[in-house]
């Protein structure tokens, strides 16, 4: 089993990783292998609407000049996939909307790639506007047929500094119980 993490904040060390990097330790210690792909400060462009993905149902986008395919490669190999995303404008950061919009489209068009994997959104915010975010990732994984855990509060930590969110003791605990119910999960899918 495995999970992969995508990073959308252009911030590689920033607060989004942090939340990542919380997430993944008690997925970690169960014996768990999980990655972490940063695509937040790469040259990543938004989908163009040729539609070329249903026609060749390669499983793949007709865009091959930045990271979107290799994402798309490690979501169909994923148990479980996490998205997460800074906060802007209350609103995902647009390299994060660019591969939801890339890889969800070109997983409705191939059959539903991701259906009945674990889908999880982790959001690093200042002030406002997270809860929007939330929503913007989860809209991805509940149109995809995928099974989305709850944790003890919604998965955002605050914070605006690099690692600010280390001080949100709320926000990082309630990453740690998301990362213990999607391994739960994944296990118990697994068994089923
Ligand atoms: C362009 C931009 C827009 C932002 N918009 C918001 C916002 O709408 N609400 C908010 O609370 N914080 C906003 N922020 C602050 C970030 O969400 C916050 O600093 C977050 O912790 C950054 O995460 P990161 O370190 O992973 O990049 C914004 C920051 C930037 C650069």
């Amino acid at each position: 089993m495995n999970v992969v993490a995508f990073n959308g904040s252009p911030r590689k060390d920033g607060n989004t990783a942090y939340l990542l990097n919380k997430v993944l330790e008690p997925i970690r210690a169960a014996g768990i292998a999980t990655e972490i792909v940063q695509v937040g400060g790469t040259n990543v462009r938004g989908c163009r609407a040729c539609y070329t993905c249903k026609e060749l149902q390669n499983k793949r986008c007709i865009i091959d000049t930045d990271i979107v395919n290799t994402c798309l490669e490690k979501m169909i190999a994923a148990d479980a996939i996490i998205l997460g995303s800074p906060t802007y404008f209350a609103d995902v950061a647009s390299e994060m909307k660019a591969l939801i919009d890339r890889a969800g489209f070109v997983s409705h068009t191939n059959g539903g790639l991701f259906k009945r994997k674990v889908g999880a959104a982790v959001v690093a915010v200042r002030r406002g506007g997270a809860t929007n975010v939330l929503d913007s990732i989860n809209k991805l994984f509940l149109i995809s047929e995928m099974i989305v855990p709850g944790s003890t509060y919604w998965n955002f930590g605050i914070g605006l500094e690099k690692e600010a969110v280390s001080k949100d003791e709320e926000g990082l605990q309630n990453m740690a119980n998301l990362g213990e119910t999607i391994a739960w999960l994944m296990k118990k899918i697994k068994e089923a």
